[in-house]
């Protein structure tokens, strides 16, 4: 499947891997939830809270593309090989949709507070470097 959507791709004019044009949403989405968390704690910008939630629903929207655009790039580019670096990216993917799923459910950005779920949205930032980093690395070979 792999290699029929590539030839597909080649045969459109499109030759780059498809993963890094994606990953902006997941990386975006997530970046803009824990600046608007962090600004809704600022005197009269309580309302931001909800710009910081509904980017965790387009972050969590966002993540199912992106996984299945790098593990795309992975089987063609790097002909699926089990290396460090994607078993991390594999690792820091499952534990940032988990996050964002539970701050999807539990969160209510009418009512927030320096909490746990406060804490949640710091650690999808920690998990979005940590793929940005790895992704990094793995280009740059
Ligand atoms: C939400 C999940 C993910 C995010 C936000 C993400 C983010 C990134 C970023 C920012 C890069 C660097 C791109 C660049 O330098 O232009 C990258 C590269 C890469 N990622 Fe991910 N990644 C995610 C999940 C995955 C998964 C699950 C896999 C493999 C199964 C994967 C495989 C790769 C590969 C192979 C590269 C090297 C560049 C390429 O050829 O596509 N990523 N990723």
């Amino acid at each position: 499947m792999t290699e029929t959507i590539f030839a597909f791709l080649n045969s459109v004019g499109f030759t780059h891997p498809l993963h890094p044009a994606l990953t902006h949403i997941p990386m975006g989405m997530v970046m803009g939830a824990v600046v608007f968390r962090m600004a809704s704690f600022l005197p009269k910008m309580k309302h931001l809270a909800k710009t910081g939630y509904h980017c965790v629903i387009l972050g969590l929207l966002g993540i199912p593309p992106t996984v299945f655009a790098g593990y795309l790039d992975w089987q063609h580019t790097y002909r699926g090989e089990w290396e460090f670096l994607i078993i991390l990216k594999i690792i820091l993917t499952g534990i940032l949709t988990i996050t964002l799923a539970a701050i999807a459910i539990m969160d209510d950005p009418q009512d927030t507070r320096f909490d746990k779920l406060t804490l949640f949205y710091i650690l999808t930032f920690i998990m979005a470097a940590g793929l940005g980093f790895s992704g990094g690395e793995i280009q740059s070979g």
